[in-house]
């Protein structure tokens, strides 16, 4: 048996096609159903439905064999004990650096005056502010990170930004790319010595489609 660890919304829809160039047609509609782990056409392959932040400890602990993270998540949650082997180009976004209109960021970069950033992301805006020499003070959210400025709670935050329409919605203005980032393989490191040919099967298939795409 394989198991995949995917999450709900864009990582799962961008890895159908990639699924399928392997063979795997998953059967269930995770909008639809509430199992938590689907059936595929083939009946020794499981696709384990988790939390995205969830993907790497699913993996890194073998309660799945394989599975599908966004680098946002990769980054913010550490690595050990997964194999990378492939950036699979879907699911593609930006971690931003955001602020309300009126708000001046570059002078408040410029002065080293204290910023408040609010984000999910702790780890990477820690760097990032670091790296420009700016000291910030961080607030840990969950989500909806887009009204900690409107409300005061922050002067900025650091979040992932895809068409920017939340934040226009939101009168918030995208002020700095951190990075750009989309979702890669990973792999259990004994499930792919244990399991090799049928891991390295789908490894092989979601190597073309990837090649093919570019
Ligand atoms: C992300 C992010 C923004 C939104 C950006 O949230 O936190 O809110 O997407 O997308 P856009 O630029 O296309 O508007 P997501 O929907 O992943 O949910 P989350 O709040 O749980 O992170």
């Amino acid at each position: 048996m394989i198991t995949i660890a995917l999450s709900k919304g864009r990582i799962f829809d961008d890895i159908l096609p990639l699924l399928k160039s392997a063979g795997i047609e998953v059967l269930d509609d995770p909008d639809k159903s509430r199992k938590l782990i689907l059936d595929t056409n083939q009946p020794d392959v499981r696709v384990l439905l988790v939390r995205a932040t969830d993907v790497p400890t699913y993996v890194q602990y073998g309660g799945a064999d394989m599975g599908v993270v966004g680098k946002d998540t990769l980054l913010e949650s550490g690595t050990q004990g997964l194999y990378q082997p492939l950036d699979l180009q879907i699911a593609k976004c930006r971690i931003s650096v955001a602020v309300r209109e009126s708000f001046d960021y570059a002078a408040a970069m410029k002065q080293g005056s204290r910023m408040t950033v609010a984000t999910k992301y702790v780890a990477i805006a820690r760097d990032f502010f670091a790296s420009k020499g700016v000291h910030v003070d961080l607030i840990k959210l969950y989500g909806s990170m887009e009204l900690a400025p409107l409300t005061g709670l922050a002067d900025a935050i650091v979040d992932l930004v895809s068409t920017g329409n939340t934040l226009k919605a939101n009168h918030l203005v995208e002020v700095e790319r951190i990075m750009d980032i989309s979702s890669h393989l990973v792999v259990n490191q004994t499930a792919l010595k244990l399991k090799q040919a049928p891991i390295r099967k789908i490894m092989d298939a979601f190597a073309l489609a990837v090649k093919q795409k570019d």
